[in-house]
């Protein structure tokens, strides 16, 4: 094929928010939303507009600020969801309604109870109707990889017809091998007779593993749209990693010989603010942004890198945003211009308060730690929870604990520029610390999970703790990072409590 452009289509808003436990709030959404626009995403799947008043405030959250990325809502093939979809993105400069509905045997039988030409009908009808409203159409047969590909072929050829303008073919239980993926995406271009006014689209899950595999080679038999999310994260074990994708695509250009619009010097930064959102930390040995990704350890291969860092690295770290920590990057002694230039590079922006606000925390961090790394930096600027708006901040913490004594927390905690102190014990210094930030907030979060991570190496490494609890049925993910345990800990409880309390006034 032709070096031609493969569209990115990003569902980490809403297929990615599928993953059990990966709620994000509105303002995180936006984020990332206009992080994924910076990346130069072409297609922002925003969310399902129909599932929940949420849902549909966040999409339309998302419609009003993106400027650049076409700005996608899914609907099934109900007149309610497209209605919702349409009222949902109608703010956004330009617009794309998915509609999808399954054709698989499995499906028609045992789901929606339906025949063939039931579906084909309703298929039509919605697609008309969706088109009624706006020009850009996407239809996936939900399961297409377990569809038989005359039905397949049938449905397609009938959407196209109706004006559907992408047609995607979901892998939706992620059964296909990379052989039989592409074959399909052939078939469909030999045996749609209207294929050519359609863009074919992959849509690949990842539960044997092969969600990437999959889209490529899509791609490589003639689909021009891929649909993935940052990280990999979606329904089950994930969708396709778009980060994987774009870089694989790239590197191996004398193969693949298509392009995208993706700034791969992006990926990092944003892969850290997807894994922030959702609570997933991203395993080191995850190819592109996981920490280990361009680490070198064994001897070797650390010599032939110094001597040429092509004998053993297919990418440069640099090119998806990642620094290597090698050198310190900043020291107490460094100023406010070198940290924001430092910032800068690292693809942070900051406005002037928050930019004062986190040198303060720099400086009180390089007097703590001998060295400071990109990482710190990231985690640091992350750690002012411009995320999530703060309704509680922690002010001061003292704990004590020690072998033969009950551990006991001292905690002063700002609620709208009002502080207020309590003093709690408990079975260890956190569990202290967390019943006391109970007794302040007056709300009785249960903790589902805790993780802590060291930021970077060495004993005065940060701590990056993430928990994960429940309040009124609500699942939230909070994170914070410190120097100190029990401090990284308090600030992860204190981020959930907030995520909690902003959802509540959204929802006011
Ligand atoms: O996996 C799937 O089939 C989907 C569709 C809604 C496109 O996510
Ligand atoms: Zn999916």
């Amino acid at each position: 094929m032709k070096n031609d452009k493969v569209f990115i289509f990003d569902t980490t808003l809403r297929d990615g928010e599928q993953a059990p436990g990966a709620t994000m709030s509105p303002e995180e959404k936006l984020e990332i939303a206009l992080s994924l626009e910076r990346l130069g995403v072409d297609i922002i799947e925003a969310g399902f507009p129909i599932s929940s008043r949420g849902d549909f405030e966040s999409v339309k959250n998302v419609a009003r600020q993106i400027k650049n990325s076409c700005v996608c809502a899914l609907a099934r093939c109900v007149p309610k969801d497209i209605d919702a979809a349409i009222e949902a993105i109608k703010p956004a400069r330009h617009k794309r309604i998915h509609v999808f509905l399954a054709t698989s045997k499995i499906h028609l039988q045992h789901k929606l109870k339906k025949t063939e030409d039931e579906i084909v009908d309703l298929a039509v009808k919605s697609v008309q109707y969706a088109r009624k409203h706006m020009d850009n159409i996407e239809f996936s047969p939900e399961d297409a990889s377990r569809t038989e590909k005359k039905f397949l072929y049938r449905i397609l050829e009938a959407v196209i017809k109706a004006g559907a303008t992408t047609v995607n073919i979901p892998d939706t239980v992620g059964y296909i091998t990379p052989q039989e993926y592409g074959a399909v995406i052939t078939g469909i271009r030999n045996n749609v007779p209207n294929i050519n006014k359609a863009i074919i689209s992959t849509h690949c899950h990842d539960d044997l593993g092969l969600a990437v595999a999959n889209s490529l080679s899509g791609v490589v038999n003639g689909a021009r749209q891929v649909e993935c999310t940052i990280n990999g994260i979606g329904e089950r074990a994930g969708n396709a990693s778009m980060e994987e994708i774009v870089l694989g695509i790239r590197t191996r250009l004398d193969f693949y010989n298509v392009s995208t619009n993706i700034n791969t010097k992006e990926f990092y930064r944003v892969s850290r603010m997807v894994s922030k959102a959702t609570g997933f930390v991203v395993p080191p040995n995850k190819a592109i942004v996981g920490s280990n990704a361009f680490r070198h350890e064994s001897g070797i291969h650390q010599d032939g890198v110094l001597k040429e860092p092509r004998t053993y690295e297919i990418m440069s770290p640099s090119d998806v945003g990642v620094s290597l920590s090698e050198g310190l990057v900043l020291g107490k002694h460094s100023g406010r211009h070198a940290f924001k230039e430092r910032l800068k590079s690292l693809g942070i922006e900051l406005p002037d308060e928050a930019l004062d606000k986190a040198f303060v925390q720099f400086k009180d961090l390089a007097d703590k730690k001998k060295e400071t790394y990109d990482e710190d930096l990231i985690a640091l600027v992350e750690d002012q929870g411009h995320l999530a708006s703060m309704a509680y901040a922690l002010v001061d913490l003292i704990s004590t604990s020690g072998t033969n004594i009950e551990p006991q927390v001292v905690i002063t905690l700002d609620f709208k520029g009002k502080k207020e102190m309590k003093k709690s014990t408990g079975d260890g210094p956190v569990d202290a610390c967390y019943k006391a930030i109970d007794a302040l907030t007056k709300l009785k979060p249960k903790l589902l999970d805790y993780a802590i991570k060291a930021v970077t190496q060495g004993k005065d490494a940060l701590g990056d703790v993430t928990v994960k609890v429940s309040i009124d049925d609500e699942v939230l993910i909070g994170r914070g990072a410190s120097t100190d345990i029990i401090e990284a800990s308090a600030k992860a409880y204190i981020n959930a409590i907030n995520k909690f309390v902003a959802q509540k006034n959204l929802r006011k």
